[in-house]
């Protein structure tokens, strides 16, 4: 397509379409999605594929470099996150500066933003290597200020990379090591994180992929560009859903397990309470990550030997739902952040930090997708308006207001 001139062809005309629902902001040979059938792939392999036979870090590169990496590649890019573990030690001085009832994900955006400062922001994007030393940083040092965001949080020591460790192995640790206690990594557990990651890595040009995309097309750095991207993700009708799944599961279950309850009240027009983790811009027919993250679920609570009844009560509400006449005629089916938050729970996690979770899964897609619009150099990101208000009026002094 030659976007260049249906621009020119265009000229004066403006498409005014709320939410992008019908516009497409770039071309793109990351991520594919047929939202009619239900198939997702990253750089042509399926989904469903890549979750069994591949590491989280594995389909970071294939996302962000284009291709499956051969054994020394992937060894060489491993190597090269695990040397940009440290972060500056006056990093800490900024964590401290935070009230003790911070949400993670607003520490997480403020640290990455803050990385800018002890690291150079803009990326010659004619140089390699620049680039690639920003993307193996950013990985590095991601994972660590999420924990930090926790930790800090919960009162507890301010954890280090164990470059002895695989990724997903060292988030574990970063996240749950106790420096008295001795560390097991549970094999189980690395394994469903692993897959759930992998899940989340990129869904092409989602809200905060977007946002990555329109800051960085300012030519603003990767790190500053990845902090909006996070902020993007926050809310509760994207990343955030995730949180509020599962205080929603918890509300049904104090109030007895009813969800035909909860169901009724998301159909009232009148009512804003939506089904959190049901529906999606693109998804509609099953969002194959729910199937996938659904199954993981089962596999892991069999596993670890483990009873949760919110499990029960997400399948018992999902099953209610699908049923009802008000989801079928609206196509809106479980999404990924239906399942997400009961895998996340059993692993330890606590709930407010759910959506950092799905932010390091959707760190490379972020950084794929801020490397694509720049190796591609798209213009500026910049929507047009249509005005709609007062024309012109002449002023009014304050006795005349
Ligand atoms: N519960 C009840 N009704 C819903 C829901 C829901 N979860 N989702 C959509 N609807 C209804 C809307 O009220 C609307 O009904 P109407 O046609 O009678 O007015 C219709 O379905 C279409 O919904 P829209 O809001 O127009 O769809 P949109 O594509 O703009 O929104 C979104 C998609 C934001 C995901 C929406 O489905 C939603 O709010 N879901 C709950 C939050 C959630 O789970 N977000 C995570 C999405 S996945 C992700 O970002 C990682």
């Amino acid at each position: 397509i030659d976007i260049k001139s249906l621009r020119t062809v265009t000229g004066g005309v403006i498409t005014i379409d709320p939410g992008f629902k019908n516009t497409g902001s770039c071309t793109s040979k990351i991520t594919f999605l047929d939202g009619e059938k239900g198939i997702l792939r990253h750089r042509g392999y399926a989904i469903e594929e890549l979750t069994k036979k591949a590491s989280f870090l594995e389909v970071a590169f294939l996302i962000i470099f284009g291709e499956l990496p051969t054994k020394s590649e992937f060894k060489k890019f491993e190597d090269d996150i695990k040397s940009h573990s440290l972060i500056n030690e006056e990093m800490k001085n900024i964590i401290d500066g935070f009230p003790k009832v911070a949400h993670p994900m607003g520490m997480l955006s403020s640290l990455t933003s803050a990385l800018t400062a002890f690291n150079s922001n803009t990326v010659d994007i004619n140089s390699k290597e620049e680039m690639y030393q920003a993307i193996v940083k950013i990985l590095a040092k991601f994972p660590v200020l999420a924990s930090w965001a926790h930790r800090r949080n919960d009162g507890l020591p301010l954890n280090y990379a164990d470059n002895s460790l695989d990724y997903i192995s060292n988030l574990m640790q970063l996240l749950f090591r106790i420096p008295t206690e001795e560390y097991k990594i549970n094999p189980i557990a690395v394994k469903a994180l692993d897959e759930l990651l992998i899940l989340h890595e990129d869904h092409e040009q989602n809200c905060s992929t977007s946002t990555v995309r329109i800051v960085g097309s300012s030519e603003a750095g990767l790190f500053a560009s990845i902090s909006a991207g996070v902020s993007a993700l926050w809310g509760r009708l994207h990343g955030g859903a995730n949180q509020a799944v599962l205080e929603m599961l918890e509300q049904i279950r104090k109030d007895g397990g009813d969800v035909e309850k909860f169901i009724n009240k998301a159909k009232d027009k009148n009512d804003p309470f939506r089904l959190m983790g049901f529906g999606h811009r693109v998804y509609k027919n099953f969002d194959p990550r729910a199937r996938i993250i659904k199954n993981a679920a089962d596999e892991l609570f069999q596993d670890l030997n483990l009873n949760d009844p919110i499990l029960e009560i997400a399948k018992h509400l999902e099953e209610v739902a699908l049923k009802d006449p008000y989801f079928a005629e609206r196509k809106l089916y479980p999404n990924v952040d239906f399942y997400s938050g009961i895998i996340y729970r059993a692993l330890g996690v606590p709930v407010e930090m759910f959506t950092v979770m799905f932010a390091i899964g959707r760190l490379p897609g972020w950084i794929a997708q801020w490397k694509e619009m720049r190796e591609n150099k798209e213009p500026i990101g910049r929507p047009r308006q249509l005005y709609i208000g007062e024309t012109l009026r002449p002023f009014k002094s304050f006795e005349e207001r």
